[in-house]
């Protein structure tokens, strides 16, 4: 391998990395534009010129193989004022309007300006000014902020692997254009703004709504397919405001698709009980949770052969182990299984084998693994097999046909726990109102078997319980001494009866996850 020295710090690296990636790598920082570590090198911006012994000018460090015995410097005087010279470039008609931009606080040319820029502009000459354009979807491309990287173009071509975008014209005139009759309407759109390294490109779903240094970062994972993408919560005010993307190298994920970037508005105005419920004569009464508690106890002992508990694939690996615990070993119950949606398409699978998973569900593989296979529980009702129901769901897009209603209605007693209510109002005797899954914490296995963790961002609303802890609750009222407190605690206990989890803690899952032991 080759060992190089980078201002001095002597370096060993992988064979056939940069100059750049050796720098990076080890906390080096060399400003950088139109190099991404997803994307071809294009060695368009300069920016990350350096100075190699031996050659007699500054050198890109993204397009400069790291050779063994090299001696590199990134802080001399030449470098220092070869960047100058690029940002003041880069700035020649740069509307300098940072108070009004989203990407301020995040933006690479407000960052490398201030840290190797000058404080002054040498220009006197009006600005190019250029309107922004709608590129379509959620798309605006605010043209006088572009410093034409080309990293946008290179990720259609290369990971979407359908080019929509493209630099139109050439040297003063270049621009970024679409392709005629494309709409930026692609699922994977979202991710040109979170690469576009300036205030460039703008994502309407997130403009002028918040300053991001106003925002809190949560770890989570997407719960819009069984992929299992990991991403950022960004939140202020009990109230997500963007989903980004939170690169896992575990399972090869440097991207997120559009319908998870923008997920997070399912939860948003949902008819959200602030309290259990039970009907009385008809009547849907408040209930507090107390009186919800010692009435399911009791009820839940009478006649377990007849009841069945129902988990669920948007439910987390906890809340689905707690409900094979108390239905199965502590009620005797036979009846077990999860609800999940049908798979109504196929896979998508970009050329960079980005996948969007035709299953919308996070966690079917963890249900299924703790909960047997999914059964139709409808027609056992049907049949008179089941009686009374309890059932955890957890889908905000989840819709009762009118034939699952007249199933359902046949039930002696059926208690659901859900984020919002309205699909079971005319046919559940009990509901209890759980948090979903940016108020709660927990894990989902995804469709390749990677246990990841998802953390709480937001407090659920008043009255409002996380799901894991409603079960835990009510299995400590079942059987006292279960010795579980927390979701960490049960997750534990989880890894301690499953094989498949073995070895498996929210401390050794981190930020990448684990894979399940496979059976
Ligand atoms: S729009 Fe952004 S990503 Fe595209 S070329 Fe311009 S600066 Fe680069
Ligand atoms: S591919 Fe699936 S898990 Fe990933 S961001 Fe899209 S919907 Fe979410
Ligand atoms: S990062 Fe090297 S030329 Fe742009």
């Amino acid at each position: 391998m080759p060992t190089l020295k980078i201002d001095d710090k002597e370096i060993t690296v992988e064979p056939g990395a940069s100059v750049l990636q050796a720098a990076l790598a080890n906390g080096i920082e060399i400003p950088h534009y139109c190099w991404h570590p997803a994307l071809s090198v294009a060695g368009s911006c300069r920016l990350c010129l350096v100075e190699i012994e031996g050659s007699p000018k500054l050198q890109l460090s993204c397009a400069t193989e790291a050779r063994d015995g090299m001696i590199v410097r990134t802080q001399t005087e030449s470098v220092k004022d070869a960047r100058k010279s690029m940002l003041e470039f880069f700035l020649i008609n740069h509307p300098l309007d940072c108070p009004i931009c989203d990407k301020a606080g995040e933006c690479l040319l407000q960052d490398y300006t201030w840290k190797y820029g000058t404080s002054h502009s040498r220009m006197v000459e009006d600005k190019r000014e250029r309107p922004t354009k709608d590129l379509g979807g959620n798309i605006l491309l605010y043209r006088n902020r572009c410093v034409l990287c080309s990293r946008c173009v290179r990720f259609y071509q290369e990971v979407v692997g359908d080019p929509y975008l493209f630099i139109e014209h050439r040297g003063y005139h270049s621009d970024i254009s679409i392709f005629p009759g494309k709409g930026l309407t692609h699922k994977m759109t979202g991710n040109i703004v979170e690469i576009c390294p300036v205030g460039c490109l703008i994502d309407k779903d997130f403009l002028f709504h918040a300053r991001v240094w106003n925002l809190q970062r949560s770890k989570s994972v997407c719960p819009g397919c069984s992929s299992g993408c990991t991403i950022y919560l960004e939140h202020k005010d009990r109230r997500v405001f963007r989903i980004r993307n939170r690169e896992n190298p575990a399972i090869g994920q440097q991207w997120i698709c559009d319908d998870g970037r923008y997920l997070y508005h399912r939860y948003e105005n949902l008819n959200r009980p602030e309290s259990p419920w039970t009907r009385q004569a008809g009547e849907l009464k408040p209930q507090t949770w107390e009186q919800a508690m010692i009435y399911a106890v009791e009820a839940l002992q009478k006649n377990p052969g007849r009841l069945a508990a129902i988990g669920s694939a948007f439910a987390s690996c906890e809340e689905n182990y707690l409900m094979r615990k108390i239905f199965r070993q502590i009620l005797g119950c036979e009846y077990l299984s999860f609800y999940a949606p049908a798979i109504e398409e196929a896979d998508t699978v970009y050329r960079s084998g980005f996948t969007i998973r035709g299953d919308k569900s996070p966690n079917r593989k963890g249900a299924g693994l703790l909960l047997g296979d999914q059964t139709d529980f409808y027609q056992a009702i049907e049949s008179g097999r089941i009686t009374r129901l309890f059932l955890i769901n957890g889908d905000p897009l989840l819709h009762l046909t009118l034939e699952q209603k007249r199933i359902l209605a046949k039930l002696q007693e059926l208690w659901v726990l859900d984020i919002q209510s309205p699909e079971w109002d005319s046919v559940a005797a009990h509901f209890w109102p759980i948090a979903c899954f940016t108020e709660t914490q927990g894990t989902f296995v995804n469709a390749v078997g990677q246990v990841q963790r998802f953390q709480r961002a937001l407090q659920p609303p008043q009255g409002v319980r996380p799901g894991w802890e409603v079960l835990l609750d009510l299995l400590a009222r079942l059987a006292p001494g279960a010795g579980m407190l927390s979701a960490a605690d049960v997750l534990d206990a989880l890894a301690m009866e499953e094989p498949a989890w073995r070895s498996i803690s929210y401390f050794k899952l981190g930020d990448q996850g684990l894979p399940i032991e496979s059976r």
